[in-house]
């Protein structure tokens, strides 16, 4: 089994590749959340960096599950050039229910924070394209148990960044803001929160107190009606996996 979480299409196109590859399936970090235990005795897990780490949400998901029948575990991230200290995260997770990590790798993709990175634009062919040799020397390492985790270490000075990266103050400038003036109450920010943070108020889009400043709305919206305080966001600004359709995103979470 492989869960996952994604939030403009990267990690859910590597979770499909890998999965096609190992005869495997997939599972949104939602329908995970429903589970208590999983047991398969192959478990991965997709999704992406944000803030040097592994997405909160996700984090908090895996905490809660047990994975009695496991024998080998992996983790594979989608990124835009820093790894942080997602791996160590994952790998103590997995630690703290009796197991472990056993295989870890990672894929380069376009980025779509605004947060890190100012949504870089370039490189997009490029790192797709290149993502699909990636995937494939993936499942050719998983099918022969590879095992590569033992030495993960955590890098403190990253720990640093990632935890600047995570005040209120920061985590403030970056959550997004509606122009209620462009919202047309599609609704399509509300399907793709992860954490349903998003509701629709008098006919315009709302955003709550719970979220995880994951970008995804953002990107979605067909208006650009989704900014981040007096920082505008334009059209070409946005990203979305050019494989994944916003039905993808939207249907998984629950
Ligand atoms: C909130 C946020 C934080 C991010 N932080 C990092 C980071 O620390 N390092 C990095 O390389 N990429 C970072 N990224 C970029 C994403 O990891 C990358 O674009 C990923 O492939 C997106 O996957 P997705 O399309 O499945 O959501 C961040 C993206 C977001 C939205
Ligand atoms: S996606 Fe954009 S236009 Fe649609 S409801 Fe949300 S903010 Fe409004
Ligand atoms: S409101 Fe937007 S940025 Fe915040 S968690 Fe939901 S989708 Fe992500």
């Amino acid at each position: 089994m492989i869960i996952y979480f994604s939030g403009t299409g990267n990690s859910l196109t590597v979770a499909q590749n890998i999965a096609t590859g190992l005869n495997e399936k997939v599972m949104h970090m939602n329908e995970a959340k429903k589970l208590k235990t999983i047991n398969d005795r192959i478990i991965g897990f997709v999704f992406p960096v944000h803030n040097y780490d592994i997405p909160p949400m996700l984090k908090a998901i895996i905490e809660k599950l047990d994975f009695p029948m496991v024998k080998y575990s992996f983790g594979i991230i989608t990124h835009g050039g820093d790894k942080g200290n997602t791996m160590f995260s994952l790998k103590s997770l997995m630690k703290d229910k009796g197991s472990d990590l056993h295989y870890y790798s990672d894929v380069l993709m376009p980025v779509n924070s605004r947060i890190m990175y100012g949504l870089l634009t370039d490189k997009i062919e490029e790192r797709i394209s290149d993502s699909k040799t990636k995937c494939d020397a993936i499942v050719n390492d998983i099918k022969g148990e590879k095992q590569n985790a033992q030495k993960i270490r955590k890098n403190h000075l990253i720990a640093v960044m990632h935890n600047l990266a995570d005040t209120n103050f920061l985590k403030k400038r970056f959550t997004p803001v509606v122009d209620t003036d462009l919202c047309t109450n599609c609704g399509i920010c509300q399907s793709v929160c992860p954490v349903n943070n998003i509701s629709v108020i008098k006919g315009k889009a709302f955003i709550g107190d719970s979220c995880e400043q994951c970008t995804t709305c953002m990107h979605w919206c067909p208006q650009v009606a989704i900014h981040y305080g007096k920082r505008k966001v334009r059209k070409e600004q946005q990203y979305h996996n050019p494989e994944i359709k916003l039905k993808d995103i939207s249907k998984r979470n629950l």
